[in-house]
């Protein structure tokens, strides 16, 4: 009797080839369930350590938290690991050590589209919206785990970004880079989220849309939803946030309120240009 459990004889039959004992190479993320989770910050990624596939560490012990309807907003050099701590409390990487949590449940075990319906919306630094589809279908691709109306939400959406709704049959890939933006935080605002993550929605535009954006950014957030944000103009950025984060080489380096990272003199000659 042959041992192959195939029984048909195909394949190759030289064991010394192969590795009969081995697991392969691909990472194993098995998805497990939310728990439920004390008090504490509305949404928290705590004491995150880890990095990309079986590379090094990118966090090393990092902790970002926001707070209900405020502002949180993640600064630091090229490289420091803001769009990782992101990811990896989006659930896009396999976490080493630490949790994250929000309103009262861990999720650290939850796939990024298991954390959707917790209430969590990520606009990521690239690829952020579908060049090819018209604006009104980016936005409808957002909403596509809903099975409710959805048209009040796209009229608020409208509401806050009014340059969307002329332009709401046109190609996304052919509106300004401000403009693409809008459409990525409204398509990221048609999943009604709790909270809605933006990794450097600012990037690429002239300060005056600059300064639009992060109106219609507080305005979402007086309007309940908690923003967590990356932000390259760190001076702007801390202006308008409830707390801040200064991030290097994956770990806390300041944290403190928008005014009090502003006013510290260190802060200040190391990150803001004095
Ligand atoms: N997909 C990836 N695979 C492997 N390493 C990565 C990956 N993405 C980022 N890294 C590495 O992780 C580190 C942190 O990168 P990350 O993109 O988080 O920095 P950042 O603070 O967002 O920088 P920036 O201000 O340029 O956006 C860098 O050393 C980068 O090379
Ligand atoms: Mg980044």
């Amino acid at each position: 009797m042959s041992d192959n459990p195939y029984q048909d004889g195909r394949g190759n039959k030289d064991a010394s080839i192969t590795n009969r004992a081995g697991m392969g190479q691909i990472e194993y993320r098995p998805e497990g369930e939310a728990r439920p989770a004390g008090p504490g910050p509305f949404l928290i990624g705590e004491a995150m350590t880890g990095g990309y596939g079986t590379g090094a560490n990118i966090l090393n012990d990092c902790t970002i938290s926001v707070e209900k309807g405020e502002i949180a907003v993640i600064v630091g050099p090229n490289g420091a690991g803001k769009s990782t701590a992101m990811k990896a409390i989006f659930g896009m990487l396999n976490l080493r050590g630490g949790s994250v949590r929000i309103d009262g449940e861990d999720i650290t075990a939850l796939s990024p589209q298991a954390r959707v319906p917790k209430g969590m919306a990520f606009v990521p630094q690239t690829s952020n919206i579908f060049t090819s589809m018209t604006v009104e279908e980016n936005l409808e691709m957002g909403a596509f785990l809903r099975r409710d109306d959805i048209s009040t939400t796209m009229e608020q959406v409208y509401g806050l970004f009014p340059i969307l709704r002329d332009k709401r049959q046109q190609a996304a890939g052919e509106l300004s880079g401000g403009q693409r933006q809008q459409v990525a935080v409204g398509r990221a605002l048609m999943t009604q989220p709790k909270v809605l993550m933006l990794d450097e929605p600012t990037a690429g535009v002239s300060p005056i849309v600059m300064d639009e954006l992060f109106d219609r950014i507080i305005e979402v957030a007086r309007a309940g939803i908690t923003i967590l944000m990356v932000e390259q103009n760190a001076r702007q950025a801390l202006e308008i946030a409830d707390k801040g984060y200064v991030l290097v080489q994956g770990a806390n380096a300041f944290t403190g309120t928008g005014a009090e990272l502003l006013a510290d003199p260190e802060v200040r000659r190391t990150f803001l240009g004095g």
